[in-house]
């Protein structure tokens, strides 16, 4: 079978894990790169030995040798870049947070189903060799049902060197958005069910800045179960990241910043659970994404996936307004995703 060619949108910081993951697959190659920066698409061209580039998304999209697409650019463009690559007919992996709206979101899941391609977000953590490994460990019953679960991390902000959208909650900035989708993410893929309602409590409250810098989230699932994220950006402190699964037969702990670990708890000891280190970071995104092209499968973090996500952060930013609880739209009755095409066991559509 042929390469997958994939062009790269949007040559900033994160495009380099996008591109030496690539490297590290045999089946998927870089065949153009876009960037409005002549610089930056000379830079990449020469590391990456990539044969084309293009200066903007719309050139890129008329190359009819590209299969599929990296949408690696601000918050703000997520949206319109996958309409305009689904339209084209290119497959999808855009970067997080999906988009800054839940339309925007609906969009963006419709616009991949129209025109038979597939969407797949780029919730990195999803994919992590520690992560992969809980969740085995979860689905293999040794700990019994799940009870409950937390997912916080908490960093520096940077705020000095943040770009100004990353700053700026209309631009889809915040730790929230930026950073608490992969906490949410983790926690509902932990927990294993859809969430119904969410409490939070977000704000602004170590920063000068048109977006939030801390919250906390208390997200009620449809299996009865809740769970907690915690993603705060403070100005002065030492960063800590943690996702624990507390199950009825044994507890779970694991992280991949800081210390890389899995834990199991048993008999009131901790273990150190050894697990699979991909070759690089985005090494099991991209092979996933591959995989879901060549099988006509949904990729694990697939479009729906990600809205519902997004719908948990959204929600969760209404509560903190409001300062009640808020019922998801998408609602108790909500339980499948539309496009009926099976998923990948492992991640498996809950
Ligand atoms: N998955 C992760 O763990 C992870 C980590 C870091 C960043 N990200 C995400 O990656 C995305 C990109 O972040 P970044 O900080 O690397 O971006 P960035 O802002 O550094 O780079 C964006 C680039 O896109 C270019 N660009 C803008 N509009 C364009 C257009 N229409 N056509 C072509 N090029 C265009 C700009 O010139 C710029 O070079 C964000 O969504 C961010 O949240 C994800």
């Amino acid at each position: 079978m042929d390469n997958l060619k994939v062009g790269i949108i949007g040559l900033g910081g994160i495009a380099r894990s996008h591109c030496d993951a690539i490297e590290t697959l045999d089946n998927v190659e870089v065949l153009a790169v876009a960037d409005l920066i002549e610089e930056k698409r000379r830079e990449y061209m020469g590391k990456y030995d990539v044969p084309k580039s293009y200066a903007t998304h719309t050139d890129l999209l008329k190359d009819p040798e590209i299969d599929a697409v990296a949408i690696t650019l601000g918050h703000q463009l997520h949206h319109r870049l996958t309409v305009d690559a689904c339209k084209a007919g290119k497959h999808v992996l855009v970067e997080k947070p999906m988009a800054i709206s839940l339309e925007q979101c609906d969009n963006m899941v419709a616009a991949a189903a129209e025109n038979g391609v597939k969407l797949m977000v780029g919730l990195t953590q999803h994919y992590y060799g520690t992560s992969i490994k809980a969740k085995e460990i979860l689905n293999s019953g040794a700990l019994g049902p799940v009870i409950t679960a937390v997912c916080y991390m908490s960093k520096n902000w940077s705020y000095a060197g943040r770009r100004p959208q990353y700053r700026s909650r209309y631009h889809g900035g915040g730790m929230w958005l930026t950073n608490g989708v992969h906490v949410v993410d983790r926690l509902t893929w932990m927990i294993g069910s859809q969430a119904v309602s969410v409490s939070a409590a977000i704000g602004t409250r170590a920063h000068y800045q048109a977006a939030d810098d801390s919250a906390t989230a208390f997200i009620r699932y449809k299996n009865g179960l809740a769970g907690i994220a915690i993603a705060v950006g403070f100005a002065d402190g030492a960063p800590d990241y943690e996702c624990q699964v507390i199950c009825a037969n044994g507890t779970l702990r694991f992280t991949e910043h800081g210390g890389k670990y899995v834990k199991v708890g048993k008999n009131d000891q901790w273990e150190n659970v050894p697990f699979d280190e991909p070759p690089s970071t985005m090494h099991n995104e991209w092979k996933a994404f591959a995989e879901a092209i060549a099988l006509d499968i949904e990729p694990p973090t697939h479009g729906e996936w990600a809205r519902h996500i997004m719908e948990i952060l959204f929600a969760a930013e209404q509560s903190a307004i409001t300062g009640r609880e808020v019922a998801l739209e998408s609602g108790p009755g909500w339980f499948n995703q539309r496009s009926g095409s099976p998923v990948t066991t492992q991640h498996g559509w809950i």
